[in-house]
């Protein structure tokens, strides 16, 4: 049996891989939020983290001593950027100092952890961006901005995944897959507007390669050459929707270029082939219909 359920793919680098041994257990913080609960079901020898919320320095270390884990998902945060906003002090305690505790704790153990594409929403240019800018433009992307650099510094080997907007057939957290399914009249997006928008089962999938990654910072999700505009206009399409889509003045773009995690064997489908794989999965569309 592959170490990772529902994983078959062999790794494209095989060197890397096969440090990862059968018995690496993994603890995973935000085991039931929306990038966790998905984790835990689809990868192996996982445990779950109690709740981190307001944890001290010293229930994070015993938490990761007690476990003994050779792997750290940290998924927990808070993601909502206008809970951000309106509080930058619970945001900074649960974005920042909470991953900058579990990097202190997590000493001779592989840390990956959360950041997001919003590390980009004050960029001017216009993408898509690489690892070495980012111009946060708000709390959490600030926050999320600072705990990269911090965790990099206490544990060079962490790897930060800048994940993009994701998307799965679920009801707990909205979704644009989910937005789509359940438009009724009209939904606006801007043809000017460029952004990779991620399908959750491809994160956790791609976890077995992320854990083999060297320290650092990655782009971490689907890549486009399509608008929103163009994309939503499609999707549409393709589930034979009768729903409108109005063209609206761009936003800022959150358009990453993933080359660099690509070379080491961490893919995505196509943001389009992606949501395709998505409405399949959930029996949304026959293949016959592409
Ligand atoms: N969702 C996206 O599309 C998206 C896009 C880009 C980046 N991200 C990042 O990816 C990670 C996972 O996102 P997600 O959507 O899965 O998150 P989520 O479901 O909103 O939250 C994950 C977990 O965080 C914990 N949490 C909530 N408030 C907390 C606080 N104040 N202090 C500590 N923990 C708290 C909760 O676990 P407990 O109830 O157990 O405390 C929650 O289940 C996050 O780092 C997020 O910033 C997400």
């Amino acid at each position: 049996m592959g170490y990772f359920r529902d994983y078959e793919q062999k790794s494209v680098n095989e060197e890397l891989s096969m440090s990862l041994r059968e018995d690496t257990m993994i603890l995973v913080t935000g085991a039931k939020g929306f990038a966790g609960h998905k984790i835990m079901e689809m990868c192996g020898n996982t445990v779950a983290a109690p709740s981190l919320r307001n944890a001290s320095q010293e229930e994070i270390k015993r938490i990761i001593d007690g476990s003994d884990p050779d792997v750290i998902i940290h998924t927990a945060a808070i993601s909502d950027m206008g809970a951000c906003q309106a509080d930058p002090d619970a945001s900074y305690y649960a974005n920042v100092q909470i991953p900058v505790f579990i990097a202190k704790a997590s000493k001779g153990r592989k840390l990956i952890c959360f950041s997001s594409d919003q590390v980009y929403n004050g960029c001017g240019e216009e993408g898509p961006y690489r690892e070495d800018t980012g111009k946060p433009g708000n709390i959490y992307a600030e926050h999320k901005f600072e705990m990269e650099q911090r965790v990099l510094e206490i544990n060079p080997d962490a790897v930060m995944l800048r994940a993009e907007w994701m998307y799965d057939y679920y009801l707990k957290k909205s979704n644009y897959f989910m937005n789509i399914l359940n438009a009724k009249e009209r939904v606006s997006f801007s043809s000017g507007q460029f952004r990779g928008i991620t399908y959750l089962k491809e994160v956790a999938e791609n976890m077995e390669k992320v854990i083999t990654l060297p320290g650092g910072i990655y782009n971490f999700g689907s890549e486009t050459t399509k608008s929103m505009y163009d994309i939503t206009q499609e999707f549409i399409a393709l589930l034979g929707k009768k729903v409108k889509v109005e063209d609206i003045p761009a936003g800022h773009n959150l358009w990453m270029n993933c080359d660099k995690a690509k070379k080491y064997g961490v893919t995505f489908r196509t943001v389009m082939d992606g949501l395709i794989q998505c409405a399949e999965d959930y029996n949304l569309i026959e293949i016959q219909n592409r």
